[in-house]
This record gives C-alpha cells, structure tokens and sequence, in this order.
C-alpha cells in the first residue's frame, strides 16, 4: 500500500528541478489513531477527477504507465484494517494521501522470542538476497535465534561459496534475483550435488510467473512466503532442522 502512495507521488513528480521537489512522509499518533501521511510537490490533482480517484481502472497516466488500480487496492487494503484514506490536493502545488489507522490495543506482554529460542536447535545457515536490506534483517533475525548465518547477495556467490564450503544445514534463498535466480541455483545444485539442492528453501514476496509455479509445483522444496514475523520464521526453521516429520503410525 505504502508502495503504492509513493509510487504515485513520485510520478506526480515532473523530471528534473530536483532542488525544488520532495516527498515527505509524516507518521503521527494520537489517541488510538496512527496517521502517516505522504506529501509530495508534484501536480496535483484537478478537483473534477477526486469523486473518481479511487474507482478502479481510474487513470489520467498514459497507456502502458498507469492502470489506475494503485488507489482502489490502497482503499480496499487501508479498509480492511478498519482505517480510512483521505486525499488533500492542490493543482500545481502538490497532493497529501493519508492513511489514518486505528492503533490496536497493545498485547499483553510475551516474552521476547529471542530468549525461547531454544540453543540446542541452532543451524549452520546460508541465506542467499539479492536485496541487501532483506538480506540484512534475514541475518539478523536468523542469528538472534542463535544460528550461525552466512549472508551472500546473488545465486553465483552461494553457487561459488557452496564449492568451498557445503556444511550447511538450510540454505534460504530469494527465488527472483537478477542474474542467477533461486530456481537457477538449485537447478546447478540439482546437476552436481542434488543433496545440497535438498536443503534449499524458496523465499519470494508470492507473486509468480507461470513457469515460476510449475517449478514451485515439481520440486519438493519448502517455500517461504516474505514478509514473515520474528516467531514464524524461527520456527519454520527449527522445524526444518528437526527433519521430516514421523510418518503417521499405519492403523492396520
Ligand atoms: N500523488 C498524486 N499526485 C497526483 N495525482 C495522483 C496522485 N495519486 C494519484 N493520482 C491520480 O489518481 C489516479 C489514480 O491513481 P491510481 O494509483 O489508482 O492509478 P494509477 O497510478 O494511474 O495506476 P496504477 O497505480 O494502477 O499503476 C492517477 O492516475 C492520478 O491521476
Ligand atoms: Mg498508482
């Protein structure tokens, strides 16, 4: 959602005269309502186009840019929550969009899944992202749960580092990377070492292409679906180390 809003200011944003133009993300919370709104210098919008902003399929972008489907997805996303989204603008002058949401009543306190994090279940991991920042929380998350984590950014490093040094417990790697992809890596590990491509678990943000899902369908790999919480990645993993479940005892 917030992708979108930003999306959209920034192609409010004429090309060029950077010293003048800006984005500006404001969080406020008040009460039990949470605001963040985003402001941008861009167009504006014509006051004759707000009735129908939010309708699906509304676009004033050209063909091939815009399907006008950004806001009604926002709307829809911000409503669920049980939040409201509100557009202020200014033709020439710029747009604010915000989303205004009901802050939850805090949860009783739990203690930290770090100190449940049992010891005796700690891995030799291998996470594979070409996104430095998922790579990075990856790591961060996965060695707060006491594993030992070796964070490498494309297919060709793991496929490279993997040659030297194979003791590793699981090996999470992203599916869509730029150069060798997730289904590139295992496919090279499947051809020399098909052990090792055993141990590899699919990451992906869910949204596929159909050969992507034919893949996902043929392999008997694990898949992890981002974003995912502290508590559920753990335990995915730990399960993972666990090994495959008991088969159910036969009742004849
Ligand atoms: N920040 C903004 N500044 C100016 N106009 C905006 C802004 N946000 C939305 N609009 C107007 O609202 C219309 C609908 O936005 P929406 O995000 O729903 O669709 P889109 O951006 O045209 O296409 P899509 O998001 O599907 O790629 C846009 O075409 C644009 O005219
Ligand atoms: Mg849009």
């Amino acid at each position: 959602m917030f992708l979108n809003l930003l999306l959209n200011a920034a192609q409010a944003i004429e090309p060029g005269d950077r010293a003048n133009q800006s984005i500006t993300v404001r969080v406020a919370s008040r009460d039990d309502e949470v605001d963040v709104s985003i402001t941008d210098s861009g167009s504006g919008i014509a006051a004759a186009d707000l009735p129908r902003l939010f309708e699906p399929f509304f676009t004033t972008k050209p063909r091939g840019v815009g399907s006008g489907l950004g806001l009604s997805i926002c709307q829809r996303i911000v409503g669920e929550f049980g939040g409201r989204l509100e557009v202020e603008s200014t033709l020439g002058t710029g747009t604010t969009m915000t989303v205004m949401l009901l802050a939850e009543e805090p949860a009783p306190a739990t203690p930290l899944p770090l100190l449940r994090a049992e010891p005796s279940a700690a891995g030799r991991l291998m996470v594979v992202d070409d996104d430095a920042a998922v790579l990075d929380s990856l790591k961060r998350l996965l060695q707060a749960g006491g594993h030992e984590v070796v964070a490498l950014q494309s297919g060709e490093e793991a496929l490279e580092a993997l040659s030297e040094d194979d003791r590793f417990d699981l090996i999470l790697t992203d599916l869509m990377m730029d150069g060798m992809s997730g289904i590139d890596l295992y496919e090279a590990l499947d051809r020399d070492r098909p052990a090792l491509a055993r141990k590899l678990t699919f990451v992906s943000g869910g949204a596929f292409d159909q050969d992507t899902r034919d893949f996902l369908a043929r392999v008997p790999n694990p898949q992890l679906s981002k974003p995912f919480e502290l508590d559920s990645l753990l335990s995915f993993v730990a399960e993972q180390l666990a090994g495959p479940a008991e088969p159910p005892i036969s009742s004849s």
